[in-house]
């Protein structure tokens, strides 16, 4: 009997400390269930302000040296940037590509730059090495442009492919060949921003 009411004791002291437990147990998982989806949700607020520049903003970036072309043969480069969707980090992702010719030997050099973005339809050009008459190929449609001015070599194109924007200052202090990249709008006479 004696054995029985100290059982009852321990139950009666025991009780609260468990009911305590319970309750604090309780609190934690709502705290975790209500933290988790806004802290989740912070990026997402943010991320207009955080990202570095807005898909189709511009900005130079580097692609060579002069001296690594060749004067009358196009070189082909990858444009490459990082980007942020609300759920990952992309580093160097492709976003396009452009053929720099360079013209001449001069100090600086004569170069352009060219989209590689048909004019047409929005495919891909291709540089064609073939003498006496290279130019830039489009397969989807068959249209041409001329290796030195982009200008179209038959009626398909609208317009002559996209010139874009070199840094002449860092090309004629430090020799190196920094574009602007930019999209615009296809099958369109006048070049407008896409
Ligand atoms: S998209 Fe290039 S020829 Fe039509």
């Amino acid at each position: 009997m004696a054995k029985e009411n100290t059982q009852e004791k321990l139950d009666d002291v025991q009780q609260p400390n468990r009911r305590g437990f319970v309750r604090g147990a309780a609190c934690t998982i709502s705290g975790i269930a209500i933290f988790v989806p806004v802290a989740a949700s912070v990026p997402v607020v943010l991320d207009p302000v955080g990202r570095k520049r807005e898909p189709g903003g511009s900005s130079f970036t580097r692609l060579c040296k002069v001296s690594d072309l060749t004067t009358g043969i196009p070189e082909k480069f990858s444009i490459l940037e990082d980007k942020t969707d609300k759920w990952s980090r992309y580093k160097d992702a492709p976003i396009g590509s452009v053929y720099v010719l360079k013209q001449s030997e001069d100090d600086p050099p004569k170069l352009t730059v060219f989209s590689t973005i048909c004019t047409h339809l929005g495919c891909s050009v291709n540089y064609r090495g073939h003498v006496p008459d290279p130019d830039f190929y489009c397969p989807c449609h068959n249209s041409r442009f001329e290796l030195k001015t982009g200008k179209p070599m038959n009626n398909t194109p609208p317009r002559a492919l996209d010139v874009l924007n070199i840094d002449s200052e860092k090309l004629a202090s430090q020799g190196e060949v920094w574009v602007e990249y930019k999209r615009f709008k296809t099958n369109s006479r006048d070049q407008e921003d896409a």
